[in-house]
């Protein structure tokens, strides 16, 4: 299974994606409407791996490229990162996330209906969970209603894989995200205001933004703020290669779950004292109200992919904080 069809591929999780895939001997082809990245990603994928990528500027909903695309590359398998990811933003606007990223699902499993291609990797969420009952939270716990529609499509997205036979297919439920790969030639590229903290926290440091507002500092947790599994993109980026190994390895498979976290709970004073600490900066925030939405407390209990993806986390908070501040200065640059 040499040939991998990366949707989504030039944006943050695809693109160290699409590093790892070269890394490992895998020939990533990229889709992506670039609505939400920016072409140069591709040119620093090229510099990074010193390859060129086949690339395509479309749109996952357009089925007919989709389908052409399967054929002409010969694609085996296909990692689907390619979605709106922005909880708030898809309370305002859910029809464009439902349109999308449901939309997009579909369409991607009409042209792989077509050509015959039943391996994939489906980029899903811990918000699958809503407020779980209490962290760790495995792979066991209770499905609850998403506490905003991007967490309903990615719950969605889940059952559909689920309803459809035939298909092969393993669903990776990310927990935070952040950091950057080590070249800091790619790493999280928000448009506009960020929505996640560790993105806003950068833009700050970098004087982009004159302060962070901490979401409130009431919830029941050490230090009142909200705590999240925050894992290095890199690490992210790896467990989708064990991914498909674990899809070549076990072919009568249907559908499979795994969370990808750290086991690590980190509340959101605690990474802006780690960003300080480890950049030696002055970060300047201040408390305000809660955002509606937020999650008291979730992280993850990562011990199925430890023992069936032969995956685990291995790079720190220190690595973490550290990256996300290196692409920020290199971005400033
Ligand atoms: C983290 C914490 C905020 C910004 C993300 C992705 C979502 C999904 C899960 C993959 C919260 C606080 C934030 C700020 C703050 N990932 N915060 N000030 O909400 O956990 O969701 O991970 O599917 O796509 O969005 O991440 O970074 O927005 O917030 O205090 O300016 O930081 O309240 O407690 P979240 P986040």
């Amino acid at each position: 299974m040499k040939n991998i069809l990366v949707t989504g591929g030039l944006g943050y999780i695809g693109a160290h994606t699409v590093v790892e895939l070269f890394n490992n001997g895998y020939k990533p082809i990229i889709i992506d409407n670039l609505s939400n990245t920016n072409i140069e990603v591709l040119n620093r994928l090229e510099q990074i791996c010193e390859h060129s990528f086949s690339f395509y500027n479309e749109d996952v909903c357009n089925t007919d490229a989709l389908t052409n695309i399967l054929k002409t590359e010969a694609i085996h398998g296909i990692i689907h990162f390619a979605a709106f990811k922005a909880v708030g933003e898809s309370v305002q606007a859910p029809i464009k996330y439902y349109k999308n990223n449901i939309g997009g699902m579909t369409s991607l499993l009409e042209a792989m209906q077509n050509q015959g291609i039943n391996n994939l990797v489906f980029s899903s969420s811990c918000t699958v969970y809503g407020e779980p009952d209490h962290s760790p939270v495995n792979e066991l716990a209770p499905i609850k209603r998403a506490n905003s529609p991007y967490g309903r499509t990615k719950q969605m997205g889940e059952d559909i894989l689920m309803d459809c036979q035939g298909l092969n297919t393993v669903a990776l439920r990310y927990f935070n995200p952040i950091g950057a790969h080590a070249s800091a030639l790619i790493g999280e590229l928000p448009i506009g205001v960020p929505n996640n903290l560790m993105p806003f926290i950068t833009q700050t440091a970098a004087g982009i933004r004159p302060s962070l507002t901490v979401f409130g500092n009431d919830y029941n947790t050490k230090d009142g703020t909200c705590i999240r599994d925050y894992i290095h993109v890199v690490d992210l980026a790896k467990a989708h290669v064990k991914a498909l190994q674990f899809i070549a390895q076990n072919p009568n498979n249907h559908f499979e779950v795994f969370n990808i976290g750290t086991g690590n709970g980190y509340t959101v004073l605690e990474i802006i004292k780690a960003f300080e600490t480890v950049n030696q900066i002055q970060l300047p925030y201040q408390i305000g109200n809660r955002r509606a939405g937020d999650v008291e407390k979730v992280w993850a209990d990562a011990q199925k992919a430890e023992t069936q993806l032969g995956w685990k986390a291995e790079l720190g908070l220190n690595e973490m904080v550290q990256s996300a501040w290196q692409w920020q200065l290199q971005l400033k640059a």
